[in-house]
């Protein structure tokens, strides 16, 4: 099997950790690094989170890279709030043993990007926190950027709600000037930046039900996922009266592996700087712009897909075996139904 080489460009983060197992249990990606960015927590902690999931899958060989620790122009604000004071849903696990790469993200992603560009295997990048160490790439290395294979982003809104402002996504919403640039700049090079924004997100709820599950399919990687989410649980009961928790960013890694899992459309989209909707995704959806389209905005999702995908493959389990996969999905959606 050909793997597909990819940067995980991170902010671990509860939903980056789940996105992180996705994309290490599974054959057809070929992780050359996990870059860490300043979002849901400080970039050194984030970096160390890497590296405690990591130590849980016995991948310590795979190499962390510490980027951006500020957004370009916006002081940081993390979402230590949603993620736990240790980003990690306060778990608060061991440090693993060792350090992180010596070299930066932003240039560790300008020497693979380059390489893989040039034997010909190509390099994508998948974006799970705000974009900031891929808008430093754009000013410090653009040639780098632009032999960028395909950049699948987890940000932004075209209908749904935000979850940070009433308009705003919060990685769009905490660097909005990076979101901004890369956005510009793939348009320049006409390329298309694939969204997978709230609207698609949203969708994706791990229940308790299926925690549950998971824990009587593999138990050891249900409790270290129970011991992560948990925080995170608490807090949407508390802000979004939600009995489950909201996990966006495996749906990013489960759609560059399979593009049967969500659909949307093309269209131009810019990211506002300023003002009252900071960080919102203006999507031109009816073409008044008349300017050519630089993202597939997804906005629709199969979600027993999803879930079909993420646990068979976090659990070393045969899709076949997930017996009660769909009734579990199905009575979530008459919950939201009542
Ligand atoms: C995004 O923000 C972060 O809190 C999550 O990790 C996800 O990437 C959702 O808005
Ligand atoms: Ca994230």
């Amino acid at each position: 099997m050909e793997q597909r080489h990819v940067i995980l460009d991170c902010d671990p983060g509860i939903d980056d950790s789940l996105a992180i197992m996705l994309a290490l249990s599974s054959p057809e990606l070929l992780v050359e690094g996990i870059t860490v960015v300043c979002g849901n927590c400080p970039a050194e902690m984030g970096a160390g989170n890497a590296r405690k999931v990591l130590r849980h899958l016995g991948r310590l060989d795979v190499p962390v890279f510490q980027g951006e620790e500020r957004p370009l122009r916006r002081e940081y604000v993390s979402a230590l709030d949603t993620h736990g004071a240790d980003g990690l849903g306060e778990s608060f696990l061991p440090p693993a043993d060792g350090p992180v790469q010596e070299l930066g993200a932003v240039e560790f992603m300008a020497r693979t990007i380059r390489a893989r560009s040039e034997d010909g295997s190509g390099c994508s990048v998948i974006a799970l926190g705000p974009m900031t160490n891929l808008a430093r790439l754009i000013q410090r290395d653009p040639e780098a950027f632009s032999m960028i294979r395909e950049i699948v982003s987890m940000g932004g809104n075209f209908r749904s709600h935000g979850n940070c402002s009433p308009v705003a996504e919060y990685n769009y919403w905490a660097d909005p000037d990076a979101a901004a640039l890369v956005y510009e700049t793939a348009a320049a090079l006409g390329k298309k930046i694939v969204m997978v924004g709230l609207d698609v997100t949203r969708q994706i709820v791990l229940t308790p039900d299926l925690l549950a599950y998971m824990k009587r399919l593999q138990p050891e990687t249900g409790q270290f996922v129970q011991a992560i989410t948990k925080f995170y649980y608490d807090f949407h009961w508390e802000w979004e009266h939600l009995i489950g928790c909201v996990i966006n960013d495996p749906l990013a890694v489960a759609y560059f592996l399979d593009r049967s899992l969500c659909s949307g459309f093309e269209a131009y989209t810019a990211v506002e700087t300023r003002g009252i909707s900071i960080g919102q995704t203006v999507v031109d959806s009816m073409g008044f712009w008349k300017k050519p389209a630089n993202a597939l905005v997804l906005t629709h999702t199969d979600v027993l897909g999803f879930f079909r995908l993420f646990l068979s493959r976090i659990l070393g389990r045969r899709e076949e075996e997930l017996d009660l996969l769909e009734q579990l999905i199905s009575d979530r959606k008459k919950d939201e139904n009542r």
